[in-house]
């Protein structure tokens, strides 16, 4: 760990990929919500050629204009992606059982769902990966402030691989601009963090960037992928 660290403590982007790359081949996946930060990464991952797995997780609950970016993106990119779905008996006994809205009922609710439609699907996507690559940024949230570029995933028994970790969020902003990236829509409609459509809304000037998580919760605003 403090080996690969100091190796790519320094490198830029596609380097510190690139070099990952190397040292797992055929071992590293990037799991792409299609937000800003992701765009970016998988910009640089299909700009660079980086040999890189690339997956989304589909909860089937997204934003109609998620899906529209999502094509987009094929479109712009002619480069693969996966795209993970959630086990089918499972979502059929959750509904069956608690209705369509069961997370705005209690947060065990809430967990359950994302456990389900997000959280064993990225269990199933990440089987063989030795190193995950996030779009998390430190300033989303207070429990991302502490973490690192490289981190070990002990639950996981993997490399975390977090490149935007220390970019603001105009460092994200210029990035896509300059290239040009395509993005979702919702963000120039207040949406700056988005997720599935039933438990994500817009945010006010001012607000917090994740406020528009789960908005109706008090609790820690994560749903089991980081903790
Ligand atoms: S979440 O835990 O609150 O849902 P967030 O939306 O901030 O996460 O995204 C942080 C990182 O988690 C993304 O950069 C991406 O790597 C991963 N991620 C989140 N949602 C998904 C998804 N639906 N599919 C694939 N990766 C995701
Ligand atoms: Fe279910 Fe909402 Fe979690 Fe999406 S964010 S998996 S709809 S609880």
């Amino acid at each position: 760990m403090t080996d690969i660290k100091a190796a790519i403590a320094g490198m830029s982007e596609p380097a510190g990929i690139q070099y990952l790359t190397e040292q797992f081949p055929g071992a590293v996946a990037f799991s792409t919500s299609f937000g800003q930060e992701d765009q970016v990464l998988a910009d640089i991952i299909w700009r660079n050629q980086l040999p890189v797995r690339v997956f989304t997780l589909d909860t089937g609950r997204l934003f109609q204009e998620t899906y529209d970016l999502m094509d987009l993106t094929r479109a712009r990119y002619k480069q693969p992606f996966e795209i993970y779905f959630p086990e089918t008996a499972a979502v059929e006994k959750l509904v069956a059982k608690k209705g369509m809205n069961s997370f705005y009922d209690s947060v065990e609710n809430r967990k359950e769902c994302c456990y389900i439609r997000k959280v064993a699907p990225l269990n199933r996507a990440l089987q063989g990966v030795k190193v995950w690559i996030t779009g998390l940024r430190a300033e989303q949230s207070e429990n991302r402030q502490g973490l690192e570029v490289l981190e070990w995933d002990e639950a996981r028994g993997l490399y975390k691989y977090n490149p935007l970790i220390h970019w603001s969020y105009e460092d994200m902003l210029a990035y896509l601009d300059q290239y040009n990236v395509p993005f979702n829509k919702l963000h120039n409609q207040g949406f700056i963090s988005i997720g599935c459509a039933p438990c994500t809304r817009a945010i006010e000037p001012g607000e917090h960037p994740r406020a528009g998580r789960w908005w109706w919760e008090e609790s820690k605003k994560e749903c089991g992928l980081h903790g």
